[in-house]
Parts: structure tokens; C-alpha cells; sequence
């Protein structure tokens, strides 16, 4: 059975009890935090994490974030603090920043996937750290949703993957960013971005200084990356996304030709667009800016999904502040099937 507690008129010290109870008994709470829903356990109980990769059908050596509510809470997870993390702590905490430093032994190597590292990010909602601060449990959070499937931005996306399969989802309305955290592995010198998220590149460098990034955020998955996670394919709806890519007069050329030509063939198209219109089968405009356009993605393509279309034409976007994320994200989605004009 599945406790829904409705907290989209905002936090409930009374109603957080209930799934702050749920944690500290071992049982999983789904929770709204400012990039998307996680699915969270207590961090430290290794059973409690194992019913998260198996609820997901998550493979063992992809790790999780554990999320902390208090400063505090770093040094009880990391084994070494170097200065950059407090910097970045201090700068961008609570927020949409995920460090990866060498973790203490406290840590079930369940939780890091088997890793000697461990991953860690202080969430800017009200929800959850009110869950961390009540069940005092620092808590284990993949992405709320079945592994492949996109990452949940509503409650319902929750209740569409788990209802039934978890205790409790805690319902606190639309997320604000709507793709993940951004991580940062600090172990490296200089730091290496490993996924692109809610918290541009560029911000951390004006902090630390010259970040390495990662070959997998913008091409293709390797399967020795540092992030396990990395190697697999994430995102993926059922119908086919192509990602059209170039300046934006071509991009919207091409999309017209290519829904042309599959509308000669019989075969059913969405377009996920960034502010034109166009005439398909299923059409979802996602936005101008980079903020809207994050938020707006993951929710798009459960719903072009839904819709029943073969093909999902998206139209690609800058690489610069969250369009690095959105970039990253939509060519998993494609399982890097890009048409570049
Ligand atoms: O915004 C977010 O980060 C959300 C919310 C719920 O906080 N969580 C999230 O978790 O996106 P998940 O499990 O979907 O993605 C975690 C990413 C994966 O790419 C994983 O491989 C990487 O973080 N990661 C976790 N621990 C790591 C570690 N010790 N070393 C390297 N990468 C790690
Ligand atoms: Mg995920």
C-alpha cells in the first residue's frame, strides 16, 4: 500500500512526521526536491537502499546521492573535506550541486554502488529537508522513477512508476528546475564535471576555477566512466527521439522536411519545440528560455510518449547555462540518434 500526503499547499511539520517514521523504519519515501521527485531510504540502512535499486530496477553498481539537510552531516559522510567543497558548500548550498569526495566507512558500500566514494548534495525544498532534519537519517535518493524512464517532475509521474511498490509518496507539486543535480567529482584535480545539471558550469568555475569535463556529458557513453551511472541508457521513452541540431533557421527547415516525409509514410510524429510552431501529430512547445525549457522537458516526454507517437522530433538547443544539461539529457534520450544540419 502506498501513502499519498498532499503538500502542494506547502510543508507540514505534522504530516512530514508520518514519512519521516517511514525512513527511519526502512521503507521508502518518494519527495519533491527543487530538480526533481527522489526516492529516498535511509542512506545508512543497507537494506532499506537495496529496496530502492530493486523498486527501480536499478543495476547495483550505479551509485546514489545521499541527500543532508545540515553542514554537519558532510563531515559525517566524507572521510577527507578538502577547502574547494567548502567553498562550494558554502556558495551553493542548499542547491542543485552534487560533490563526490572519499566516503567514510559509515557509508554501505550498497550506497555508493560499490565505490570507495561517496555522493552527496544538500536539497534546496522545504520538503525534503524537513523529511532529513525529522527522521535525523541522512537519505539515499535516485531520481523517483523506473530506471530509463524519464525523471519525475509531478507526483503523478511518481504514481505512474510506483504506486503500490512503495510506502509513501510525498506529493509537493511541480518541481522548479526540472532536470537533476549537477555532479561534480572533487576527488580529481583540477574537480571533473560528471553530469551536467540544475547548477550551470559556469557558475561553479567563477567559484573554483577551471572545471574538466567529463567526455560522456556531451558525447557518447563510455562504458569505463566514472559514473556508472553514465554508461547506461537513461531517459528513454518508447518512441524514437531525434535531435535536430544547428542553427535555428536550418533546425526548422529540417524538422518541416522530416515531417514531410514521415507524414508520406504513414508514420505518427511529436515535435518538442523551443518556441515555433509546427504542424504534427503531437506537438509540445517547451519554451524560450533555458529555465523554462528544463523544467518543461522530462514532463514532455512522458506526455509525447503517452500521446503514442512513433518518432519525437526535438529541436537542440545552446550548450550554455542549463542548455548544457537539457543538451546532455535529450541525447540520451535519442540514444544519440542527432541530426545535425
Ligand atoms: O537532482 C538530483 O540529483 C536527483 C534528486 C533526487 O536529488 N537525484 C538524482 O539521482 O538524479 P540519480 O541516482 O538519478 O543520479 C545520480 C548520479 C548518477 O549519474 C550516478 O552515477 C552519480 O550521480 N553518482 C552517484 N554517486 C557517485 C559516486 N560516488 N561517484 C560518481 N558518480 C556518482
Ligand atoms: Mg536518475
Amino acid at each position: 500500500m502506498t501513502v499519498v500526503i498532499n503538500m502542494r499547499e506547502g510543508f507540514d511539520k505534522k504530516k512530514i512526521k508520518i514519512a519521516a517514521k517511514f525512513i527511519r523504519e526502512g521503507k521508502l519515501v518518494a519527495f519533491p526536491t527543487e530538480t526533481v521527485y527522489g526516492l529516498g531510504a535511509d542512506a545508512l540502512n543497507e537494506k532499506a537502499v537495496k529496496r530502492i535499486f530493486e523498486a527501480k530496477g536499478r543495476p547495483a553498481d550505479n551509485p546514489l546521492i545521499v541527500h543532508i539537510a545540515d553542514f554537519n552531516q558532510l563531515y559525517e559522510l566524507a572521510k577527507e573535506v578538502p577547502r574547494e567543497a567548502e567553498v562550494l558548500a558554502e556558495h551553493f548550498w542548499p542547491g542543485p550541486l552534487t560533490i563526490v569526495l572519499p566516503k567514510r566507512s559509515n557509508v554501505p558500500m550498497v550506497t555508493t554502488g560499490g565505490l570507495d566514494t561517496v555522493a552527496i548534495r544538500m536539497p534546496a525544498h522545504e520538503i525534503a529537508l524537513g523529511l532529513i532534519r525529522t527522521s535525523r537519517r541522512p537519505i539515499a535518493a535516485p531520481s523517483a522513477n523506473i530506471s530509463g524512464k524519464p525523471s519525475p517532475t509531478l507526483a503523478e509521474h511518481v504514481v505512474d512508476d510506483f504506486y503500490g511498490r512503495i510506502e509513501c509518496i510525498i506529493d509537493g507539486g511541480e518541481v522548479k528546475i526540472g532536470v537533476e543535480s549537477t555532479v561534480l567529482d572533487l576527488t580529481t584535480k583540477p574537480p571533473t564535471l560528471l553530469r551536467p545539471g540544475g547548477l550551470p558550469l559556469e557558475e561553479i568555475e567563477k567559484v573554483i576555477g577551471k572545471v574538466k569535463v567529463h567526455p560522456v556529458v556531451k558525447g557518447k557513453a563510455v562504458d569505463i566512466a566514472k559514473a556508472p551511472g553514465m554508461k547506461y541508457k537513461h531517459y528513454a521513452p518508447n518512441a524514437q527521439v531525434i535531435v535536430i541540431e544547428g542553427s535555428r533557421e536550418k533546425v526548422k527547415e529540417k524538422i518541416k522536411e522530416l515531417l514531410n516525409d514521415y507524414k508520406r509514410r504513414g508514420v505518427k510524429v511529436g515535435v518538442m519545440a523551443t518556441g515555433d510552431f509546427y504542424e504534427a501529430d503531437a506537438y509540445i512547445n517547451l519554451g524560450n528560455s533555458e529555465e523554462e525549457i528544463a523544467r518543461n522537458l522530462f514532463r514532455a516526454l512522458r506526455e509525447l510518449d503517452k500521446s503514442g507517437v512513433d518518432i519525437i522530433l526535438a529541436e537542440g538547443i545552446e550548450e550554455r547555462g542549463l542548455g548544457l544539461a537539457v543538451m546532455n539529457r535529450l541525447r540520451k534520450a535519442a540514444g544519440y540518434k542527432i541530426v545535425r544540419t
